[in-house]
């Protein structure tokens, strides 16, 4: 597959190393001093910026609660903002502002925190543009859209001294933390395998002929900010932009940086494991239906940390659980399994299959809570989810995609090699492909691509080995002018 056919780029290779060099220091940045915050008595005045869907939950996680208020309300589409102007004024009992344009928003200096719920090409920028100007971040997930955008938000924190925290929400739920807790205290032994699952039905988004056009509410240019403004190619229930962007590489991540970034993100934290792997593989395709969405429906990825693995697997075609699970993950350790199904818990079992323990509890709000709480004292510490964590986590995403996307295409033959000496990843394989069958895809003729298997330095972050440029310059992207993200830093 070609993704840089249209390359009017720099030397993104060059970008990384210099970037890399002035940042250095901070590379695994302490606990920076204590950040300026508000005591519990001061109000803290919240931005919202994208309030279609998920923004929503943004609102409702601030307004009114924690001594916050919602001053104001960003959306590029004015079409969407009515819903946040009625839940606000609901609360708070007077209307907030309303921005169109983002940068409005940076320069506000009455702002204190800046809630970001945009597509994810502008996860990043925006975040570091608003600790740049002074405002704490809460940002969804997943945190970037690529993985050295990441480190450059963790530096941004760093530098600015502002606390931002990533919206992978189960790190907050009490059950999840409870379960994590068992794991890292022993109780199933030592764990050498993470598996996460994301099976989540996802229909195709159809095929239409040629380029459709934005809202005429919406400003498009700023909807695509540091991304390309490419004409959009679909056109869904959610309209020709919103939502269905996930399926999109200039924009999305498909559904494992999407839904799977939850479970990526818990199957990285029961590893307990500081950084990113030394190597990784992915083998998937868009399997069952031909329509405009360019990641895949169906992923299988390997990673290595040396010490343990983790499993990851992405079917958005029909599919049964997975020892019961469906979206969740699973740790094996050498005394037991822990198994949680959803966000906020699960269950321990012993090899034999005896029930140990049971983990309950939590809800979105409580991660809104702690953000707000760590704001009020100002320690890094206190974040469920701290920035570095959300990088990591959605950096593995990133590259799964990456080895994914440089694959091979071939069909799903029997005797595809990359997962071998890794049995646990063996026998995933051969589940995907029974899979696959259920779902009547045809194993000769379904176009499958078997992904290049990546070594990583984790140190600088970067692809090592012969051959490597072209999957380094996907670790990065080129921003449109006016939306460098590295100007910001
Ligand atoms: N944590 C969770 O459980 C969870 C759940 C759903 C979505 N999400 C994340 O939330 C984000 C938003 O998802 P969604 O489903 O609401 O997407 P969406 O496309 O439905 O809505 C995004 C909104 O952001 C607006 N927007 C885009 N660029 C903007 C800009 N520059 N300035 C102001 N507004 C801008 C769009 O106009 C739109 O209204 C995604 O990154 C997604 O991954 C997280």
């Amino acid at each position: 597959m070609d993704f840089f056919s249209r390359r009017e780029f720099l030397d993104r290779s060059a970008i990384l190393a210099a970037t890399f060099a002035a940042g250095s220091q901070t590379l695994r940045a302490e606990e920076p001093a204590a950040v300026k915050s508000g005591s519990a008595n001061d109000k803290l005045r919240v931005a919202v910026i994208g309030v279609r869907s998920r923004g929503m939950a943004h609102v409702n996680g601030f307004a009114g609660k924690n001594n916050c208020e919602v001053v104001t309300i960003c959306d590029c589409d004015e079409a969407v903002i009515q819903p946040a102007m009625r839940d606000v004024e609901k609360v708070q009992k007077s209307a907030p502002k309303f921005e169109k344009d983002i940068r409005k928003v940076m320069d506000d200096k009455s702002i204190d925190i800046v809630s970001i719920a945009t597509p994810n090409h502008w996860h990043a920028l925006a975040a570091v543009w608003a600790m740049r100007a002074g405002k704490h971040v809460y940002c969804e997930k997943p945190a970037t859209h690529n993985v050295h955008e990441g480190r450059l938000m963790v530096q941004a924190s760093r530098k600015y001294q502002k606390l931002c925290q990533v919206g992978t929400q189960s790190r907050s739920n009490t059950g999840m933390r409870d379960a994590i807790a068992y794991i890292h205290a022993g109780k199933i032994g030592k764990v050498s395998l993470a598996y996460g699952t994301c099976y989540k039905s996802r229909k195709s988004i159809g095929k239409v002929d040629g380029a459709q056009e934005p809202p005429k509410t919406m400003d498009y240019d700023l909807w695509c900010g540091p991304a390309r403004v490419l004409q959009p190619h679909r056109k869904t229930q959610f309209g020709t932009v919103h939502y269905d962007w996930h399926w999109t590489w200039e924009y999305g991540n498909g559904d494992f940086g999407n839904q799977g970034v939850h479970e990526a993100d818990k199957a990285r934290w029961g590893l307990n494991l500081p950084g990113l792997p030394t190597s990784v593989v992915s083998v998937g395709g868009r399997f069952g239906y031909v329509d405009d969405g360019e990641t895949p429906n169906t992923q299988l990825n390997l990673y290595d940390f040396g010490t343990a693995q983790m499993l990851f697997e992405v079917r958005g075609l029909d599919t049964k659980d997975y020892q019961g699970t469906k979206v969740g993950n699973i740790w094996f350790g050498d005394k037991g399994i822990v198994v949680c199904p959803s966000y906020s818990g699960g269950i321990a079992y012993d090899l034999a299959g005896n029930k140990l323990q049971e983990f309950k509890g939590g809800g979105d709000q409580q991660h809104f809570d702690n953000f707000v709480k760590a704001v009020r004292s100002g320690k890094q510490s206190d974040l469920n989810c701290d920035v570095e964590e959300g990088h990591l986590s959605a950096a593995l995403c990133h590259l799964g995609n990456i080895s994914y996307r440089l694959g091979t295409a071939s069909n799903l033959r029997d005797d595809i090699k990359v997962f071998d000496g890794f049995g646990g990843a063996k026998e995933a394989f051969a589940r995907m492909k029974a899979h696959l069958a259920d779902n009547k895809v045809d194993a000769a003729t379904a176009k499958c691509f078997v992904g290049k298997k990546l070594i990583l330095d984790p140190k600088s972050e970067t692809f090592t080995g012969a051959d490597m440029a072209k999957a380094n310059d996907m670790l990065f992207r080129e921003y449109r002018k006016g939306f460098d993200i590295r100007e910001a830093v």
